[in-house]
Order: structure tokens, then C-alpha cells, then sequence
């Protein structure tokens, strides 16, 4: 993003999270340790941290909110709901503080959703988090561990066993695009879990649906999930503000870098 920028005659400085001071003072005056910047390329997902350099009139791309929805799956399934966008059945668990979860919020939650079934923490990333439940056991297995974090669970897409598309939309332009498609037998095909991301061309369909999702969710850049369901049905996964870039620049062949860049200056101008 540094050189991409450059091209553009705009310099940008590096600075790690932890290198950024923000405080409160005591008359409620909110400061940065900055310098004055036309903008901040913000990389993390620290939602204190971005919504006080927000507070102190930097332009954060992505915005601090935007990040917040997609940080946290629930909420991004939340806002999109609604909007005629299709995503798995999905039910929010309970938030709890005793430690114990209800056998009626488990007898519910069968009632709802089939096994197997997928169960995520709403905070995660590369499919680290994100588990298939085959069984009541297993499914109170997962509550016994999980039961004082947010999660969810959800329908699971068997057409999309171990495959999904990865679509990049920066400043409600599709820009570049994947499928990725994880033959070592596990359901998630992320790139960390072992999946190949491949070039494609996208449906008209899928294409609308990863703009539409982004611009609900405000995202400058957006790295959509889509699943494929029954006879092609295009099923929203997940939206990440946080995307990596290497693995599809070099699959799709797209300077994605350069993409964002365009779009930051574009914005400024
Ligand atoms: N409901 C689902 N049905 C089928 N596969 C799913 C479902 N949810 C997630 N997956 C698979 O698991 C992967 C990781 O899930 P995702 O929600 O994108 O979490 P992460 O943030 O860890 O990438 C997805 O890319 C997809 O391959
Ligand atoms: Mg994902």
C-alpha cells in the first residue's frame, strides 16, 4: 500500500497500534499523539482504538463503525438482514454470565437448525473459530467451552462443503475475485486451513450481492465470503474489513493494492 500510494505522491508512515497514543483528559477533551494526517490506512481491528482517531477528525479507511460490524459475525448477519441478501439460517446464542448454558436454549436451537451444524465465535478469523457440530453431545460440548463468549450457529451449507468465493469490493466496485476450494476434508476453505484459491469469473448475482453487502456495511474495502448452495444459490458466508491481499493478487492476477489506493486518493480529492 506504501509503494502503491507512493505512485500516487502520497506518502505513507508506518506505525503499529501499540505506537499510537489516544487518551481522555480529564476535562473529557479527547487528543492523539499524532501529527496531522489527511487520512489513516488502518489495518487493525481495535475498535477503541479506531473510534477515538475517528473522535479526533482523522478519516480512517476502513471507518472505525464499519470494522466494528464486521468484526463481529453476528452483527454483520444483523445488519444485512433485511436486505434481500441470502445467508444461512443463523441464530445468535444467548449471552450468558453464570456459566451454565439452558437445555432450553439447546432444545430451541435443534428445533431451528439441523445437524450437522455450524458453530462460530462471532470473533474469529481463518476458520480458526468457526466449527461443524454433528451431534447434541458435540453441540454441548461447544456450549460448555463457549458459554461466556458471543457466538452463533448456523445452517450448514453442504453444496459449499470445503469451497467458497472470496470477492474484494473497494469503493463499491468489485475489483477482484477467487474461489477457493479446500481438498484436505475439512468443511473450511480458507487459505489458512488448507484451501487453493483458483481464478473465476463471477455471476451477475454474486457480484451485486458482495456490493450490496459492502455498501450496507460502509466498507471502503471488503473482502465478502459467499457460499454456493443449493442449484447455485448465492449464499452470504462472511465480510471481512481486514481481507488479505497477497493470495488473491497473485491468484487473480489483480493489483488489488493499487485498487485501494486509487479509491483512497479518489476519496480525499
Ligand atoms: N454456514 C456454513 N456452511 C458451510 N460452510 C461454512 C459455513 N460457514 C462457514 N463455512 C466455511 O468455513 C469457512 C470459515 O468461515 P467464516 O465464517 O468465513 O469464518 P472466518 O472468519 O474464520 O474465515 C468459510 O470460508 C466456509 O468455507
Ligand atoms: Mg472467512
Amino acid at each position: 500500500m506504501k509503494e502503491e500510494l507512493g505512485q500516487l505522491s502520497i506518502s505513507l508512515e508506518l506505525k503499529t497500534s501499540d505506537e499510537v497514543m489516544a487518551l481522555i483528559n480529564h476535562d473529557g477533551s479527547l487528543e492523539t499523539r499524532l501529527p496531522k494526517y489527511d487520512f489513516v490506512l488502518y489495518l487493525d481491528k481495535d475498535l477503541y482504538l479506531s473510534t477515538m482517531l475517528e473522535r479526533a477528525c482523522y478519516r480512517l479507511f476502513n471507518r472505525a463503525g464499519a470494522i466494528a460490524l464486521c468484526d463481529d459475525k453476528m452483527l454483520t448477519h444483523i445488519t444485512l438482514s433485511g436486505h434481500g441478501i441470502k445467508m444461512p439460517r443463523t441464530v445468535s446464542a444467548p449471552l450468558n454470565y453464570t456459566g451454565i448454558s439452558t437445555a432450553s436454549f439447546l432444545d430451541n436451537l435443534e428445533r431451528e437448525i439441523d445437524y450437522p451444524m455450524v458453530a462460530k465465535s462471532n470473533f474469529g478469523s481463518l476458520g480458526k473459530q468457526v466449527h461443524l457440530l454433528k451431534n447434541r453431545e458435540e453441540l454441548e460440548d461447544f456450549e460448555r467451552r463457549m458459554v461466556l463468549s458471543p457466538r452463533l450457529y448456523q445452517e450448514f451449507i453442504k453444496e459449499s462443503f470445503g469451497f467458497d468465493y472470496r470477492i474484494i469490493v473497494i469503493g463499491g466496485k468489485v475489483v477482484a475475485a477467487m474461489e477457493r476450494l479446500n481438498r484436505t476434508g475439512d468443511f473450511r476453505s480458507n487459505i489458512a486451513m488448507g484451501g487453493k484459491g483458483k481464478k473465476v469469473t463471477l455471476t451477475k448475482e454474486q457480484k451485486e450481492t458482495a456490493v450490496k453487502a459492502a455498501g450496507i456495511l460502509g466498507l471502503d474495502y471488503a473482502g465478502i465470503d459467499l457460499l454456493m448452495g443449493k442449484d447455485g444459490e448465492t449464499i452470504l458466508c462472511e465480510v471481512n474489513s481486514n481481507a488479505f491481499l497477497s493470495e488473491i493478487e497473485r491468484v487473480s492476477e489483480v493489483n488489488v493494492a493499487r485498487a485501494y489506493a486509487l479509491h483512497i486518493a479518489t476519496s480525499l480529492a
